[in-house]
């Protein structure tokens, strides 16, 4: 899964990123407290972050808007190869970053972006809705 995120695409190959992976049970429990959006008991906790340290001063702020993107398609290949793997993951952006990275001890030009909660699912869940495709999709231009 790991080597699925970090095999996403980034801008300028750039690979503004850091990612902490949560496992151990006590340190879990504690991010987890400060993550409401977390729901059950994962096996795991990634935090996905944008590495700032990776930019240098003449990276404008178009540059630096990039990073989210770059840290979302990792998490989004972090998703699918959980559920490739039979897991379950969920991304969660309801979290407290000021505690989560004290508990951490994250240095200061990491920018926690999202965290995803990974584990065996405890049922398997009814696929939710997605709207049409004929609503959200074009081809060839809108007319
Ligand atoms: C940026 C982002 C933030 C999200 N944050 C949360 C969250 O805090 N808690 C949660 O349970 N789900 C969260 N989700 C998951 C969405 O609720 C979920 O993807 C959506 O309802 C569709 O469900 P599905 O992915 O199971 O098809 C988040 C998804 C994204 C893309």
């Amino acid at each position: 899964m790991v080597r699925a995120m970090v095999s996403a695409p980034s801008a300028s190959n750039q690979q503004a990123w850091a990612f902490v992976v949560v496992r151990d049970p006590v340190r879990l429990h504690s991010v987890r407290s400060f993550a409401p959006g977390v729901i059950g008991e994962p096996s795991l906790l990634l935090v996905a972050c944008l590495d700032h340290s990776r930019y240098s001063d003449s990276d404008g702020a178009h540059v630096r808007r990039q990073g989210k993107l770059c840290v979302a398609m990792a998490v989004e290949n972090f998703l699918l190869a959980a559920h490739a793997l039979g897991l379950g993951a969920c991304p969660v952006s309801s979290f407290l970053p000021g505690p989560i990275r004290l508990l951490l001890n994250m240095p200061d030009h990491l920018e926690l972006i999202l965290l995803v909660a990974a584990g065996h699912p405890a049922t398997k869940p009814n696929p939710s809705t997605r709207r049409d495709l004929d609503e959200v999709v074009r081809y060839d231009g809108y007319r």
